[in-house]
């Protein structure tokens, strides 16, 4: 019995294709990019759910204010969320490239997949280094503590 190539919409890449294997970086990239991501995702469980007094009741905006005043959390944040969508919208486009079929419609998926991760990360992006901790006019119950010393 033969069992067809079920990567039907990406034939096998033949051994003697010049450039680099793109395919075979995704690849490397997901596993590198998994095991980052268990130590990202973890240690951000760990310090709003675990190591903050309150648990989940204690994530305010005064409590992602008073975080994202240390670089090292808005950058453990941003580095987070570009792999999450990287990851993510890779693992996507394994998925299209291995159940679309038509050309077409699998060009159109993935064009689909690469804007909305795109927008995402520069949204989420822009959102995280233009944060103002201590908005104009906020109730000051809401904002975290040195805004009153501002
Ligand atoms: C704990 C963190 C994570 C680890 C260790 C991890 C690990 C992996 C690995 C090793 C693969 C490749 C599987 C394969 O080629 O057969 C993969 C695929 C995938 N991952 Fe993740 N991942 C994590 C988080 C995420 C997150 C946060 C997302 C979504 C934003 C995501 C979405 C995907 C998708 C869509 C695939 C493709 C699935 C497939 O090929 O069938 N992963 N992941």
């Amino acid at each position: 019995m033969t069992i067809d190539n079920p990567n039907y919409a990406y034939p096998a890449r033949s051994s003697n294709r010049k450039g680099p294997n793109l395919d075979k970086i995704g690849w490397v990239f997901m596993r590198a990019s998994g095991v980052v991501l268990i130590v990202l995702i973890f240690g951000h469980l760990f310090y709003n759910l675990i190591w903050t007094e309150g648990g989940i009741q204690a994530i305010t905006f005064g409590f992602v204010a008073g975080k994202w005043a240390d670089p090292f959390w808005m950058w453990w944040d941003v580095i987070m969320l570009w792999l999450a969508f990287i990851h993510g919208s890779n693992g996507m486009r394994t998925v299209i490239n291995d159940y679309v079929h038509k050309e077409g419609i699998r060009k159109v998926l993935i064009g689909a997949v690469v804007v909305a991760a795109a927008v995402l990360i520069i949204l989420g992006t822009l959102i995280t280094f233009t944060f103002d901790p201590c908005p104009a006019g906020a109730d000051p119950e809401l904002l975290p503590s040195f805004c009153a010393t501002l």
